[in-house]
């Protein structure tokens, strides 16, 4: 018997748990701490071992898998799961309209569009309100009964959050891996030196496809639905939106970039919407579904063989292809890093032919193991830089060598691994790689044409100097005919050996002349940012220009001084130093100054109205990073004051290693107490922009 008591709280214990797990897995926002829903998951697991005839098939502590499998069973589907037919092109889905307006009669109509989740499509079936079945597609007709392994999703309600439950309903949707868990699992597998998924759907497959379901249980997969099957017994919908609300309202986790959009014109949006997110989705997607939402026009457009004519896939380009690798050259950037670059046979991929793709650096293609020679998967997300995602080994060519005797003989692959270059390719320097670092780096500075001319490259484009007609190809002219070596020639450029140059006509060179003498006229955060000190990007720059207001005070600044600049620690700090610390830098600076660049002055933070104009600090202890007279600078350069010992009107107390009666004496008059990292953060207060 169990007693009436127990029995309640385990039924409450189930709806708390189910509450709880909606909001942590569907709705992605958590009410209370993990720790307090491991506490009630505990207590229920406690009950049902004690109480063996308390476990449901709904408990939430049926989550974790069972016993192995032998074979997965087929199930025929109710009604068969179709596919959809693809548009590629906006012309595509205008005739799609075109189609669906003519057969209804209608001038508008309306869609419901979500994304194309990029998974395993899976049949759920709900019998009063209980997830008894779920099956894989299959071939549309049967597919595998994959119940325990389905269980183990969290965010699959095992019970449907109403009281009055269809009969028998089937729901349909998408099991997929997100990215961040696919992520995660193939550092797991490469930490336990097993097989990586290539990508989120293969490991999703290869998880949901387990015997043994306490596997699956410990993969993190998720699941979207995006259709009804048959029902019997629930309410009637007139549009697929409403059932889309019906699914959500149940806790099925319903993706929320559904929408509802009319026309194609409605339709053409969405695609690029969506598009222009997809690299930063959480999950893959290979396109967007579009579906007439009114349910009677779906009933008159029916089906043509296995797909309806009510719905369409507008597929996006693909982001992988395959292709091969016939050479690796390695490429010299602004700041000499060395990039090794696969040269490729062209392959169209994510929109647009490719020919090279990064290999990043040499430690990037010793774990791919990138060889010439080698078919790989080349990835293109958005618009970031084509790289090589991984190679099919399966398909390296190998060449078979005689042994040490006649008979013996053995394979190994005709090109060796990758190894980076000891000298420069472009100026024969040395190439140093630095303690820790990844990336190995030209020493040649500006004596290698390479970086001279990477460097103009950047002085000159849009975001920086914007010298508009000074692309890389006449840089690369004008460098190589020894017209130019530094930012600070070009403005010496003359019309007669310009318009020497090939494909230079007069005009266009005057053209470019007119260019260059327009960018004299600057700002000083394009100025700080077209100088390509190494890890000083556009944002910063323009940090960099609201501190110090001037160029001078930038050159002549400090390593604290410069730390005391929003977002500039350590590193940044000390490439700036290292940046004017060379005379050559200085020296282009005064050039281009002299050749008449110049730009409307910036009123830095003064003292006069910081925050901390006035403020007494006083600082006590061993600092883990600073030391006392660097911490009192940086009090200093904000107007504040450091002072001696505490008292009633100290504002701030900063406290190390070993404090001692100072800071007693700071709590006892409940003065605010810092630590380092509290007067770093407290003192970037100071740096934020003032009013413009
Ligand atoms: S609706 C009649 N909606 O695409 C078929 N399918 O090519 C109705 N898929 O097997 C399918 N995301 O695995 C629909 N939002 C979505 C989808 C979607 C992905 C998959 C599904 C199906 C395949 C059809």
């Amino acid at each position: 018997m169990i007693p009436f008591s127990v029995n309640e709280r385990a039924a409450e214990l189930r709806v708390l748990l189910e509450y709880h797990n909606h909001r942590y897995y569907v709705l992605d926002d958590p009410e209370i701490p993990d720790a307090e829903y491991d506490k009630l998951f505990r207590e229920l697991q406690g009950l049902e071992a004690q109480y063996p005839l308390l476990l449901t098939a709904d408990s939430p502590t049926q989550r974790v898998g069972g016993a192995a499998l032998a074979a997965f069973n087929s199930v025929t589907h109710r009604t068969p799961m179709l596919s959809l037919n693809n548009a590629f092109e906006a012309e595509d889905v205008e005739a799609f309209d075109r189609r669906i307006r003519e057969t209804v009669g209608t001038d508008l109509v309306d869609y419901e569009v979500g994304p194309k989740f990029d998974g395993l499509a899976i049949n759920l079936t709900y019998e009063n309100g209980m997830l008894t079945q779920a099956a894989t597609r299959g071939d549309g007709l049967t597919g595998e009964d994959v119940t325990v392994n389905i269980r183990t999703i969290r965010n699959i309600p095992l019970k449907l959050a109403t009281d009055t439950p269809p009969q028998r309903v089937e729901i349909r949707g998408e099991v997929l891996m997100l990215k961040a868990d696919f992520e995660r699992l193939n550092r797991e597998q490469e930490a336990r030196g097993e097989k990586q998924f290539a990508n989120p759907r293969n490991a999703a497959a290869g998880s949901l496809r387990q015997l043994d379901s306490k596997i699956t249980a410990s993969r993190r997969l998720s699941f979207f639905a995006y259709n009804l099957g048959e029902m019997q017994g629930g309410p009637s919908f007139e549009a697929q939106s409403a059932i889309m609300d019906w699914l959500q309202s149940l806790h099925l986790p319903v993706c929320e970039l559904r929408q509802k959009v009319s026309g194609p014109q409605g339709l053409l949006q969405y695609y690029n919407t969506i598009g222009s997110q997809r690299s930063n989705l959480p999950f893959d997607i290979d396109g967007v579904v579009y579906k007439v939402d009114s349910l009677s026009y779906q009933r008159t457009l029916g089906f043509v063989s296995r797909a309806p004519r009510f719905a369409v896939a507008h597929k996006y380009p693909a982001e992988e292809a395959m292709t091969t690798v016939e050479a690796i050259d390695v490429q010299v950037g602004r700041t000499g890093a060395l990039t090794p670059v696969a040269r490729l046979k062209p392959v169209f991929v994510g929109g647009v032919t490719v020919t090279n793709a990064t290999l990043h650096n040499e430690d990037e293609i010793r774990r791919k193991d990138v060889r010439v020679g080698d078919t790989v998967v080349v990835r293109r997300a958005g618009d970031v830089i084509p790289e090589v995602a991984r190679v099919i080994i399966e398909r390296r060519p190998y060449r078979v060598v005689a042994g040490s005797d006649l008979f013996s003989v053995s394979q190994e692959p005709v090109h060796p691994p990758f190894e980076m270059l000891k000298a420069c390719p472009v100026c024969g320097s040395h190439v140093i790689k630095e303690d820790g670092e990844a990336v190995s780096r030209c020493s040649g500075g500006l004596f290698c044409s390479a970086q001279r001319k990477q460097a103009l490259i950047h002085f000159a484009q849009r975001r920086a100097m914007d010298i508009e007609g000074l692309g890389d190809k006449l840089v690369e002219q004008v460098v190589d005919v020894g017209l130019v070596r530094t930012p600070a020639d070009l403005y010496k450029l003359g019309l007669v050996k310009l318009a020497e140059l090939d494909r230079m006509a007069e005009k266009s060179a005057s053209n470019l002349l007119a260019a260059i003498d327009k960018s004299r006229f600057t700002t000083l955060p394009r100025f700080i940012y077209a100088l390509g000190i190494r890890n000083v990007g556009e944002s910063t720059a323009k940090d960099l220009a609201k501190h110090f207001g001037q160029i001078d005070t930038l050159m002549s600044a400090t390593y604290n001084q410069l730390l005391l600049v929003p977002d500039v620690g350590p590193v940044v700090a000390q490439s700036i130093l290292d940046f004017f610390g060379e005379p050559h830098n200085v020296e282009v600076v005064e050039q281009l100054r002299a050749a008449g660049v110049t730009w409307p002055d910036i009123e830095p933070r003064t003292m006069a109205n910081s925050p901390f104009a006035g403020k007494t600090f006083v600082l006590t202890g061993t600092l883990p990073t600073l030391s006392r007279d660097g911490a009192k600078a940086m009090i200093e350069a904000v107007g504040g004051k450091a002072a001696g010992s505490v008292s009633k009107k100290t504002d701030y107390v900063v406290a190390g290693a070993d404090a001692g009666s100072k800071l007693a004496k700071a709590q006892e008059l409940g003065i605010t107490i810092l630590d380092e990292a509290g007067l770093q953060a407290l003192l970037q207060v100071a740096q934020a922009p003032v009013a413009e």
